[in-house]
């Protein structure tokens, strides 16, 4: 029975592996590496040396697109001879750098063995006109599409949603990396209760410690030192020093995420001086006894004091304060939102979400998938 067994498992392991998910066999051969992301230049050079040259027609059926971002869009597609349905990220060459590719498919490939990280299996290719590669199939709709305007998502749902993202950018931050690009439409969603949810879109991602000379635009979940290095409309060059890429950037952007998805309202449109939303919230940052509730901006009236000690830690406008994601799990105990305002929203949103209904986008008019480029 015990050999029986032992053969049962030897073989199942060897058809996940080696059929279904060739991804976890590359997964468990770089995981040797070291944690400062040096790997990704070794991953990146064998993929461009074996990078197969075909039509997407010719290895798949294009069922439908199912998402479009600034940099590609994605495709539904099912393998033409496994029938396995994937999701297709398809890159025009004639807008995307090789490069810019490889590092996009290996960071992605490297770390999509974690349960909140979007999975991969291992395809990549090059068309005549497009860089592809082929990821797991989320069936669910991106965590933008479900946020109400002006009301949020019940905070239940927001509390299961951030602990899994903070599960996954401590995953990616442990290997010495940051996403760069935390934002609720490249947060993918099982369900529409984010029981199950997963990171995607490694597009900005970068090892820790590359430096930043400028970016050209801004976007509300940009850290406000990220936003001394944008380029606004008109100017020529940045004079601000180069920025060092660090996990902090990701915490700032999940502390934006988490307001969002929890009121429906962005809290500035970005980090910067001339933005009053902003101004209001980094003046209540530099007091001395922040707890003073006439201090509080108000559209951050609304949340408990527990949150807005959170709040205070996410957004901590000095980096070297700024907390890890991690922390964020020893505030999910307490509640967020003040009850007299959670009571409303939630039934407003839990109305809503059990409707499925369809909001659009937040409530300050920015366009979902408006990403800034970096040089
Ligand atoms: N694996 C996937 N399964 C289902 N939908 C996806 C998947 N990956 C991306 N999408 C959808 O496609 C959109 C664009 O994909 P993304 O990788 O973010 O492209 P970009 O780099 O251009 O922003 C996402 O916002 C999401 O709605
Ligand atoms: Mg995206």
């Amino acid at each position: 029975m015990a050999v029986y067994n032992l053969y049962v498992f030897l073989a199942l392991t060897f058809v996940e592996k080696y059929l279904f998910c060739p991804v976890h066999v590359c997964v468990q051969m770089i995981e040797l590496g070291l944690a400062d992301g040096s790997l990704i230049d070794e991953l990146m050079e064998l993929t461009a040396q074996s990078l197969s040259q075909l039509e997407i027609q010719e290895r798949f059926n294009i069922i439908k697109e199912i998402g479009r971002g600034k940099y590609g869009k994605v495709l539904l597609v099912t393998h033409r001879f496994r029938g396995t349905p994937m999701a297709l990220k398809v890159m025009p060459k004639a807008s995307t750098k090789l490069q810019g590719f490889l590092r996009e498919y290996c960071i992605s490939l490297h770390l999509s063995c974690h349960p909140c990280i979007v999975g991969l299996f291992g395809i990549a290719f090059q068309s005549n006109e497009h860089y592809c590669f082929a990821q797991e199939l989320v069936i669910g709709r991106d965590l933008f599409a479900v946020i109400q305007p002006k009301v949020g998502i019940p905070e239940s749902s927001v509390k299961r949603c951030v602990l899994q993202i903070a599960s996954a950018l401590e995953f990616i931050h442990s290997h010495g990396l940051v996403h760069r690009d935390v934002k609720p439409e490249n947060i993918l969603l099982l369900d529409n209760h984010c029981c199950q949810v997963k990171l995607a879109d490694f597009g900005l991602a970068q090892k820790r410690g590359t430096l930043i000379r400028f970016i050209t635009g801004t976007l509300p979940y940009m850290a406000p030192e990220l936003c001394t290095v944008a380029l606004m409309e008109g100017q020529k060059e940045v004079t601000a020093p180069p920025l060092s890429v660090e996990p902090s950037l990701d915490t700032w952007a999940f502390g934006v995420v988490i307001f969002c998805i929890l009121t429906g309202y962005f809290p500035w449109e970005r980090c910067m001086d001339s933005d009053d939303f902003y101004q209001e919230f980094a003046d209540w940052c530099r007091m001395e006894r922040p707890n003073n509730e006439e201090d509080i901006p108000p559209l951050w009236k609304r949340f408990t004091p527990e949150a807005m000690e959170m709040f205070g830690k996410l957004l901590a406008l000095d980096v070297g304060k700024r907390c890890t994601v991690g922390e964020v799990s020893t505030y999910v105990e307490k509640d967020w939102l003040k009850k007299v305002h959670g009571i409303e929203q939630q039934q407003t949103a839990e109305r809503n979400s059990a409707s499925g209904n369809n909001p659009g986008h937040c409530e300050m008019e920015i366009q979902p998938n408006t990403q800034s480029q970096t040089e």
